[in-house]
């Protein structure tokens, strides 16, 4: 049997940071890249994982018992109740890039997760693959909010809110956003860890901020749900300088956000864990092609013009 799953990328719109402190974000997912598994049967004994994009060909035990893909494999033949290990070929392809907010981490997960469940005939619910998800991102980022496995496994736009039931949403009328890599991978965990030092020091500083965040996303999803998306541009900038503030912003980010608003971007943030990955811009569809090259002329590695519906 040979079983084949797919999974977007994704993009953080508000809240990223304070989202891990029960502040309320809105991620949708990018569509424009994703993670592919194909999963067969195999004649020889044991698991061979092909994973080109991170060098990755070798039989499952001999990678190290905490090594991400071994972790998501071993816990789906636990959900699934498998003792037996079958013999397995799993082929991770993913044109998602790693470590720049996209959700590169989370997309394999859930990919994974359901060519495994399906090559052996046993279907996971979207809460199971979702929760199998999150263990593996906790590996990755330490303490993280499961926003990015959250919008990777529904693949539809949600609201966030750490700990309660997931909300998605779609937007009554659609919009665009120009993203662009700053080309830095810059690892969440280190910037998560910062902000915590920071607001141990001075929680009431700190949960005020978070405050302020959590009601910029709060307006943005009464925006997208009324169809007037042309009004987050304010939002967008007013919570770049709040992430600013937090520090988790770089000089390279700063000036992809000024480029995206010189060249007619209604606002413009970064997004994600922040210090190097992605920024995103708003735009009226009529500016997406000038904001984009305007964000590689200023040094953007790469951009993506995507419709959040
Ligand atoms: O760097 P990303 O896109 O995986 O985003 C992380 C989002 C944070 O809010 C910074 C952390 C989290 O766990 O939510």
């Amino acid at each position: 049997m040979m079983s084949h799953a797919t999974a977007p990328g994704k993009i953080i719109l508000f809240g990223e940071h304070a989202v891990v402190y029960q502040r309320p974000a809105l991620a949708v997912p990018v569509l424009q890249v994703h993670a592919d598994v194909d999963v067969s049967n195999s004649l020889e004994p044991g698991i061979w994982i092909d994973a080109p994009i991170i060098n990755l060909a070798a039989e499952l035990s001999t990678l190290a018992p905490a090594h991400p893909l071994r972790v998501i494999i071993e816990n789906v033949f636990q959900a699934i109740g498998i003792s037996n290990i079958p013999a397995l070929k799993i082929r991770i392809i993913s044109t998602i890039p790693v470590a720049s907010g996209l959700g590169s981490g989370a997309a394999v997960s859930v990919a994974l997760i359901r060519a495994i469940s399906g090559c052996l005939s046993r279907r996971l619910s979207n809460e199971q693959v979702n929760q199998l998800a999150f263990e593996v991102e906790k590996i990755h980022h330490g303490n993280p909010s499961g926003i990015d496995n959250t919008v990777i496994t529904f693949a539809r736009p949600v609201y966030f809110i750490k700990g309660q039931r997931i909300e998605t949403f779609h937007s009554s009328e659609p919009f665009t956003i120009v993203i662009g890599d700053t080309g830095i991978s810059a690892p969440t965990r280190q910037a998560v860890d910062d902000l915590r030092n920071l607001w141990q020091a001075e929680p009431d500083r700190w949960n005020s901020v978070f405050d302020r965040v959590g009601e910029i996303s709060r307006k943005a999803r009464r925006l997208i749900k009324n169809g007037e998306w042309q009004q987050l541009g304010p939002l967008m900038d007013a919570n770049h300088a709040l992430l600013q503030e937090m520090t988790v912003s770089s000089p390279e980010l700063d000036h992809l956000v000024a480029a995206a608003k010189a060249n007619g971007a209604l606002g413009a943030k970064l997004s994600g864990g922040g210090r190097g990955g992605n920024m995103l811009a708003l735009v009226t569809p009529g500016a997406a092609e000038k904001v984009a090259r305007g964000l590689l002329t200023a040094g953007a590695r790469r951009t993506i013009i995507t419709e959040i519906q």
